[in-house]
């Protein structure tokens, strides 16, 4: 649908839902490869998978089938010396991040969700990584 109203040049007062095609025509998303034909996968979890907290690595979580998750949300170990962190390097970190991103992604359904907090440790200097 083409709607009418498109987003302010500075800034934005309100959540609206406006005609997007100025900005999906940027050159931010010249790059960008939209696949017309996706087709929507979602398997069953078994019921007695269900309601149980796994204590384990999520580099693995073979219990769960692919495709078969809506919404994820994490907060990841940030590296920072906490009780949790193992101070990996950042090759090593970053590794394990995509490790367990990846398996995340294997099991989000079509379109599923990621949410994710990111740290705001409050260093002062703040030093940015990548
Ligand atoms: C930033 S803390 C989040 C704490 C959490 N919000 C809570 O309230 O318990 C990161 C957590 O990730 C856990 N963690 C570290 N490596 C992990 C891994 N490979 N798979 C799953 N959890 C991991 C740590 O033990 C820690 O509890």
């Amino acid at each position: 649908m083409n709607k009418k109203t498109k987003t302010t040049s500075f800034g934005s007062v309100v959540r609206q839902s406006h005609n997007s095609e100025k900005f999906y025509n940027s050159k931010l998303f010249s790059d960008f490869k939209i696949s017309e034909n996706i087709e929507f996968i979602e398997s069953e979890i078994d019921e007695d998978k269900l309601d149980k907290i796994y204590c384990k690595s999520s580099e693995n979580m073979d219990e769960i089938p692919d495709n078969s998750i809506h919404l994820m949300i994490t907060s990841p170990p940030y590296n920072v010396g906490k009780e949790y962190d193992e101070d990996l390097t950042l090759d090593e970190y970053l590794k394990l991040l995509q490790r367990v991103f990846k398996s995340c992604h294997e099991k989000l359904v079509t379109g599923g969700r990621a949410c994710i907090n990111i740290a705001n440790i409050g260093r002062k200097p703040y030093i940015i990584l990548v």
